[in-house]
């Protein structure tokens, strides 16, 4: 397959497009690999996930996903990826749990780039790890659609697998490099992957980590997971998830003074980060009843051991970027 999308290749936008796209892949991958053992990296965003079903259909447990879990997932994500992949679809999973390893390392860093630096590297150290004690594998399967290939040092140059050892170049598999986002959802629908996994938000590589400021602590990262939680279970309850882009929390790495049962009670802000945009190259700031926000915040305050306040964030990009980092 080249890398330029034809003039004459039709957007995918309906189940039956999607079901004609899939069967040509089905063919196009069992040709390219025959019986040799492919190897993914899942992280259970969309289009790793997309392509895991993809090639699950098409060459079965010759595919083997690795599902590294860096310790700053959202909540319930890893255990989304093990639910889907491990027990529904079948697959080849292999889990890793490799929370304390990232912890430890970004232990007393707060530098944004240096932790990205970190936790970049070391999931690459894990991956190339569990790909060497595999054996057999051929091929390298990898979710990249057609806008990482327009803009290539774009949002996710700084994540994907690219960096591996040399010695660790397998040839690609890449089914759905062609297609636009859009696209691709429709095509993980017409795969039976479930609307939480296909509809989800964009999510960094370095995760959680962008969004705990400063030097990450277990007790505010927890807090920070808490509380992002709490804000997506709202959001959903009350149609605001598929009314706003991307929608999320940080937390920063101060305190203030706040009371809780007639005692002084120092506690970190949860700041409210909820933004539409078309190419998060620019973004507004998306109307949120105060109703639903004092209904947030009472939550997160009283259910969130370590927050004290709620802020939120109506700073539109530019200047402010989506991420606070
Ligand atoms: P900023 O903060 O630059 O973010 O306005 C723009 C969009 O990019 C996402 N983002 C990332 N996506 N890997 C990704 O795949 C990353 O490392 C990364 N960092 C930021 C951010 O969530 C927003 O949607």
């Amino acid at each position: 397959m080249s890398d330029v999308r034809p003039a004459s290749m039709e957007r995918i936008t309906t189940p039956q497009l999607a079901d004609a796209f899939i069967a040509q892949q089905i063919k196009e991958v069992q040709a390219q690999v025959g019986d040799k053992k492919v190897l993914l990296a899942l992280s259970g965003g969309v289009d790793s996930s997309v392509v895991a079903a993809l090639l699950i259909k098409a060459i079965g447990k010759q595919l083997v996903c690795v599902h590294v879990n860096h310790g700053l997932m959202r909540k319930g994500e890893s255990e989304e990826v093990i639910e889907v992949f491990r027990n529904q679809l079948d697959a080849n999973l292999v889990y890793v749990d490799a929370t304390d390893r990232f912890l430890n390392l970004l232990e007393g860093v707060d530098e944004p780039e240096k932790k990205r630096k970190i936790i970049g590297g070391e999931f690459i150290k894990v991956f190339d790890e569990e790909a060497r004690k595999l054996e057999g594998i051929s091929f390298l399967a990898q979710g990249t659609i057609y806008p990482d290939i327009l803009e290539s040092d774009g949002v996710k140059a700084h994540h994907n697998v690219g960096g591996l050892p040399e010695e660790m170049q397998f040839e690609l598999v890449e089914p759905v490099k062609l297609l636009y986002k859009d696209e691709v959802r429709v095509v993980g629908k017409a795969l039976g992957l479930p609307a939480s996994m296909v509809d989800r938000q964009p999510f960094p590589g370095p995760g959680l980590g962008v969004r705990c400021l400063g030097a990450i602590t277990r007790d505010r990262l927890h807090a920070l997971r808490e509380a992002d939680a709490i804000l997506r279970e709202e959001f959903d309850k009350n149609g605001l998830a598929t009314k706003v882009w991307q929608y999320f929390i940080a937390v920063p790495d101060m305190k203030s003074v706040g009371v809780k049962d007639d005692k002084r009670y120092e506690g970190w802000p949860a700041i409210i980060r909820a933004v539409n945009t078309k190419d998060a190259m620019t973004a507004t700031i998306e109307e949120i009843p105060y109703e639903i926000l004092h209904h947030i915040t009472n939550r997160i305050t009283h259910e969130v051991d370590g927050i004290n306040r709620v802020l939120l964030d109506l700073t539109p990009k530019p200047i402010g970027t989506i991420e606070w980092e």
